[in-house]
């Protein structure tokens, strides 16, 4: 019988990335390729990249350099380099040169034509170079798609982004904003909430602005899609990202506080707590709106939670700046904070500002607002010991013998129970808190929940070489196999 080809995809960057991967594992698959874990396995690598900060390109350019040596074992094999690093302007050339071994290189606008890249490059034997700059063919994506995010199923409302905040390189790689029609998405919920995913996340870089047209042509904006995701029957959560404080209405939030599905934890990027620097940053708010807007949140939605993005170091951030960003942190009392060292983008406005910050002090700025994100937080878990909360049991470990799962916020907690219960929504009583981290005990009584096994394909965790360490034995076996191959083959030529 003949061995199965296998695909091995290493994903980098966001939430939109890690969907796209789940329709490049959907394309390879309908190509009859089965994933793999490692490349020595591998008979194709894809890279789907990411743009968003100099440490994620440095950290592919190295992957993708870690491969020369799998290639010389393994001349066959394919390696694919696709999305936002690959979009940036003379990239793909220069992927190509430095890598001479890369064989395919595609962007974020022609992922739906990976299929015939693919088949172009096994029939020719020929490389393909192709970036397109066309932003409709997004919405050409009635794709496979093999989902492997466990009881969470990823749904793009919308593509693209039109804010040119300075900082940023995503315009320039992801083109304007493009919704998808309403009934598109409706549709996909639907059939996802019948094959039993429990949670909907929709995804779009300002989902906020997303702006649809539903069956009669009219024009439907993001809190009547929210609305109309929020009803279906049955018990599931809906998330959404990401939140542009700018356009997050307060009919979006009214459809919040009153739905049945949508989650109270909120991703609200506020960037940085000085009005002078979010003017630079070309943000379209000041603190003044961004509390407003929390305030209202925290006005009709009592037990909402928010996280939040953070940017130290933006060209011309003074001192003073900087200790705005630690006061709008202690205002609005963060769940999570991600937090980020500006780092310049090639083409974006930021990059010639005057007065750059040097990395000593970014660094020194960042360390100082982990140590506040701490602070807040482990002050904030604290407060939840004792309590009892929803949590939507997400994955078992089987080592650990211990169960994920997530609460409405977002926060993940841990706690004992059968297997059988991933897919549950169970109360949960926090029994232990340790720093950030959350440990509790189930609240309910499992025997009355009819509960029943169901099967979620969860992420699947990759690495270049195996974690076992057999790695390098791998590659000299095949690299052995190569030579003795070539041996017979120059052998029969000669006879
Ligand atoms: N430097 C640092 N952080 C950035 N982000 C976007 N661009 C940059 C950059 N050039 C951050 C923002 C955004 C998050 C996804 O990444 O905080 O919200
Ligand atoms: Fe980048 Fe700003 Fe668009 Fe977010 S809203 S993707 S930070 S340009």
């Amino acid at each position: 019988m003949e061995k199965s080809k296998k695909y091995l995809i290493l994903t980098y960057g966001c939430q939109m990335n890690v969907h796209e991967s789940e329709k490049l594992a959907g394309i390879l698959e309908s190509n009859g390729y089965t994933h793999c874990t490692d490349a020595t396995n591998a008979d194709i690598v894809v890279f789907n990249t990411c743009a968003i900060r100099e440490n994620a390109e440095e950290k592919i350019f190295g992957n993708i350099g870690e491969l020369k040596n799998i290639k010389l074992a393994k001349p066959d094999m394919i390696i694919a380099v696709g999305g936002c690093m690959s979009q940036q302007k003379n990239y793909a050339d220069e992927i190509m040169q430095k890598y001479p071994y890369v064989d395919i290189v595609f962007g974020t606008h022609n992922l739906a034509d990976f299929d015939n890249f693919l088949k172009k490059r096994i029939s020719t034997g020929k490389k393909v170079s192709e970036i397109t700059e066309d932003e409709t063919i997004a919405l050409r994506d009635q794709m496979l798609i093999s989902r492997t995010s466990g009881v969470n199923a990823w749904v793009n409302i919308m593509y693209g982004c039109n804010n040119f905040c300075t900082y940023c390189i995503v315009p320039y790689v992801r083109g304007r904003e493009v919704s998808r029609p309403e009934q598109d998405i409706l549709n996909e919920v639907k059939k996802l909430l019948s094959e039993g995913y429990k949670q909907i996340t929709l995804l779009g870089q300002n989902v906020n602005s997303y702006k649809g047209i539903d069956e009669n042509g009219n024009t439907v904006s993001f809190a009547k899609l929210l609305s109309d995701v929020d009803g279906f029957d049955g018990k599931y959560r809906v998330r959404f990202m990401t939140s542009h404080p700018k356009d997050l209405s307060s009919e979006t939030i009214d459809v919040i506080a009153k739905s049945k599905h949508i989650c109270h934890g909120i991703h609200l990027p506020v960037q940085s707590g000085s009005d002078k620097i979010l003017k630079t940053m070309n943000r379209h708010y000041d603190i003044e709106r961004y509390k407003k807007v929390v305030n209202e949140i925290r006005e009709k939605i009592p037990d909402s939670e928010l996280t939040t993005d953070i940017i130290v170091g933006f060209p011309g951030e003074t001192e003073e700046d900087f200790e705005k960003t630690l006061e709008v942190m202690r205002f609005a009392k963060y769940m999570q904070i991600f937090g980020f060292n500006y780092s310049k983008r090639k083409g974006t406005p930021a990059e010639v500002m005057p007065n750059q910050v040097d990395y000593k002090t970014k660094q020194e700025r960042l360390s100082r607002l982990l140590n506040l994100k701490n602070e807040i937080i482990y002050k904030k878990t604290a407060e939840m010991l004792g309590k009892t909360y929803e949590v939507l049991v997400e994955s078992y470990d089987e080592n650990k013998d211990l169960l994920f799962g997530s609460l409405d916020s977002g926060k993940t907690i841990s706690f004992k129970g059968p297997k059988n219960c991933v897919g549950e929504f169970l109360n949960v009583r926090v029994k232990e808190v340790r720093k950030s981290v959350i440990y509790g005990e189930i609240a309910d009584d499992l025997e009355t929940l009819n509960l029943t096994e169901k099967t979620f394909k969860q992420p699947i965790q990759v690495s270049i070489l195996p974690k076992d360490g057999s790695g390098m034995k791998i590659l000299r076996q095949n690299k052995e196999n190569k030579r003795l191959e070539d041996n017979e083959k120059s052998k029969a030529k000669n006879k």
